[in-house]
């Protein structure tokens, strides 16, 4: 049977989820100094609350020493290492669900990725301490200690996001953060129990699914959604990281804690697959899940006909990143019959339309996008850039 975007979709325990369509995680640039949520923070999630039936927020850090991964000056990445932090992710998991629509948490570990404790001159943290050239500080190894220390963390902020109202947390695996350093052989030197052989490399990830696992089935109502988000493949040219023979063995052992679902970082395009090989991502990792786990891909949907075409050939739900940046109302309009009316780009004319957060605004604005993949139409914004978060950014 051919999947629709508006087929309601089961997940495995239980949690229902009122169509195919999901809003992807995306930094807001909007915390405020320790990773609190702002009033702009809210403002851009209350306006997305029918964008997708599954949404999923921005990555959020679980221990002081994993953020925020941000661009010095901007406002910051939001955090979950606190009981403190509760009070404002109540509020962003409220605007999310007040349509009926799920809330998911991404938690996240910047590891070498995180800036601020640099700029707050303390030590930057990771699975090994190698002087990468593309950083301009330096790394230093976890100890056995920290790396049980940040497994917990994960933990807590599970323990949080139930408190705070989540219908469920996305572990984030992907995008070169802590669980894909351990994972990856060109940042993971280790020689002891985190590090070596692929066995070893998988205990990282296979360690924070187990704990996430533990504290839902302690303290969480029974359909509580749990997914994985993990980057198919590292390869830089000549330089491997790991393939994706490799990160579908891992997927393989995640599957066996029985999540919701796996969602494929694909910056290349939903339909992108390996170099020289026929199938698509969605198609190798879909042949590696039970009919239980749903598979969630994403890149590059900004129209009905995209996402339609995502789910009808590859996956059973389809993230959408950009495309509800662009158009707050992506799933509504589609389930409304009025897909025709969707927003592709962005324009002078809709920028209120949109509810960015002034962070996004200064960001998109830029030639640069801050080194993100730019939004379409960014170019027309361009006069509209104050530079106010600026003077610390030098590149
Ligand atoms: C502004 C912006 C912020 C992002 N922040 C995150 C994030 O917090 N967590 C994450 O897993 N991916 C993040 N991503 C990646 C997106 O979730 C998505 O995978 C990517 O944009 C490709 O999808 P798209 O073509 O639909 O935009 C971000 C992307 C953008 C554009």
């Amino acid at each position: 049977m051919t999947n629709n975007l508006g087929d309601s979709v089961k997940l495995r325990h239980g949690a229902v989820l009122t169509n195919r369509m999901a809003m992807s995680p995306m930094q807001t640039h909007s915390g405020k100094r320790g990773g609190f949520v702002s009033d702009d923070t809210v403002g851009y999630y209350s306006a997305r609350s029918q964008a997708a039936g599954m949404l999923i927020t921005e990555f959020h850090y679980v221990s002081e020493n994993g953020g925020p991964a941000y661009t010095p000056g901007y406002p910051e990445q939001l955090g979950v290492y606190s009981d403190k932090h509760i009070d404002g992710l109540t509020k962003i998991a409220q605007e999310l669900k007040k349509d009926g629509n799920k809330a998911i948490l991404q938690i996240h570990h910047g590891g070498r990725a995180a800036i601020g404790q640099a700029v707050s001159g303390a030590e930057v943290v990771a699975p090994s301490g190698i002087d990468f050239p593309f950083l301009d500080y330096p790394l230093r190894e976890l100890t056995q200690q920290e790396v049980l220390a940040i497994i917990a963390d994960f933990g807590r902020a599970t323990k949080r996001a139930i408190v705070a109202g989540f219908d469920g947390v996305e572990i984030h695996g992907a995008n070169h953060y802590l669980l894909q350093q351990f994972f990856s052989k060109l940042s993971n030197h280790r020689t002891d129990q985190w590090g070596g052989d692929l066995a070893r490399r998988m205990a990282f990830p296979l360690a924070v699914v187990e704990e996430v696992v533990r504290v839902v089935k302690e303290d969480a109502p029974a359909d509580f959604i749990i997914g994985y988000r993990i980057s198919p493949e590292e390869i830089h040219g000549t330089e491997i990281g790991y393939t994706y023979q490799e990160s579908t063995k891992l997927i393989q052992e995640i599957v066996k804690y029985k999540l919701d679902y796996i969602h494929l970082s694909l910056w290349d395009g939903y339909g992108s697959g390996p170099e020289k090989v026929e199938k698509s991502y969605a198609e190798l990792f879909k042949e590696i899940l039970d009919e239980e786990t749903k598979l969630l891909i994403v890149g590059g949907v900004f129209n009905e006909a995209s996402a339609r075409d995502a789910i009808e050939k590859y996956s059973d739900l389809i993230a959408i990143g950009r495309g509800t940046l662009v158009e707050p109302q992506f799933a509504k309009k589609v389930l409304d019959g009025e897909g025709s009316s969707i927003f592709h780009e962005i324009t002078p004319e809709n920028i209120e339309y949109v509810s960015w957060t002034m962070g996004l605004k200064e960001a998109f604005s830029r030639i640069d996008s801050l080194g993100l993949p730019a939004i379409p139409g960014g170019e027309s914004i361009r006069s509209m850039h104050t530079g106010q978060f600026d003077m610390f950014y030098h590149k």
